[in-house]
């Protein structure tokens, strides 16, 4: 799949991606629920978007994928996959879209949500979608920054980096030089790489995976990656 064309095709091509990998009867059920977890939250984060059709100055926009929204499906089993409860951690999304992986995040209980996007409509459209819903999730603070992921300091709050797919493979050597060093402090810190096409770089990097979330057809969903022992 060509992670940088077109919005316009990119929903079919989205779609017969999904369903060549895994299946028609599960691509129209997480279809079915995404569309009632927008309704549920009065949100609005459908939609692609290639880098080409957006404003976006960093440099980095060469190796950006197209923006599609978190599936609130894979967001739960990566959740799921993690040792603790959130209500005392820090989540940051890499590349945060329409902001629907922060409002996930919100609704999974993280005291704060932190997003990084570089794209200025998708930013301001994470706003109001922020904004309907702050309401709902008193307990979650978001932070939304504008600007490039590759120049962005991880501060030390973070316990959690998610990225679903943001860009290809150099851009993923790039974020490595922000990533390691936060896994090298003692505070235990989680990666979330959604749609890990890129884990070798990850795993370079990093080491191994400590778990792995496959779909029925035992492709990888998720990897999830610690400065721990395994989980
Ligand atoms: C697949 S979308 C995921 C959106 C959101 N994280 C979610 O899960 O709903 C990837 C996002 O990363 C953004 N992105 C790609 N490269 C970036 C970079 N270097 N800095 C900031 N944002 C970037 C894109 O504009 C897009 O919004």
């Amino acid at each position: 799949m060509d992670f940088k064309q077109r919005g316009k095709f990119a929903w079919l091509s989205h779609l017969m991606y999904s369903i060549k990998h895994r299946g028609l009867a599960s691509t129209c059920s997480m279809g079915l629920k995404e569309w009632q977890k927008e309704r549920e939250l009065g949100i609005k984060t459908f939609g692609a978007h290639a880098p080409a059709e957006l404003s976006i100055e960093a440099d980095s926009k060469m190796g950006g994928h197209l923006y599609q929204p978190s599936s609130s499906v894979i967001f739960e089993r990566a959740m799921n996959a993690l040792p603790y409860n959130f209500s005392d951690k820090v989540f940051l999304d890499i590349g945060s879209g329409k902001g629907r992986a922060l409002i996930l995040a919100a609704e999974a209980g993280f005291r704060k949500a932190i997003g990084i996007e570089y794209a200025n409509e998708l930013n301001d459209i994470a706003y109001t979608n922020i904004e309907k819903v702050k309401s709902k999730f008193p307990k979650t603070e978001f932070v939304l920054q504008e600007g490039d992921a590759l120049q962005y300091d991880i501060t030390e709050e973070v316990d959690v980096i998610y990225f679903f797919n943001p860009f290809d493979e150099d851009a993923v050597r790039g974020l490595m030089l922000k990533v390691k060093p936060a896994f090298e402090r003692k505070k235990p810190i989680y990666l979330v790489y959604v749609h890990p096409v890129h884990c070798n770089v990850l795993e370079e990097v990093l080491g191994d995976p400590t778990s792995v979330v496959k779909n029925w057809k035992q492709i990888p969903d998720v990897a999830v990656f610690s400065n721990q022992a395994k989980l």
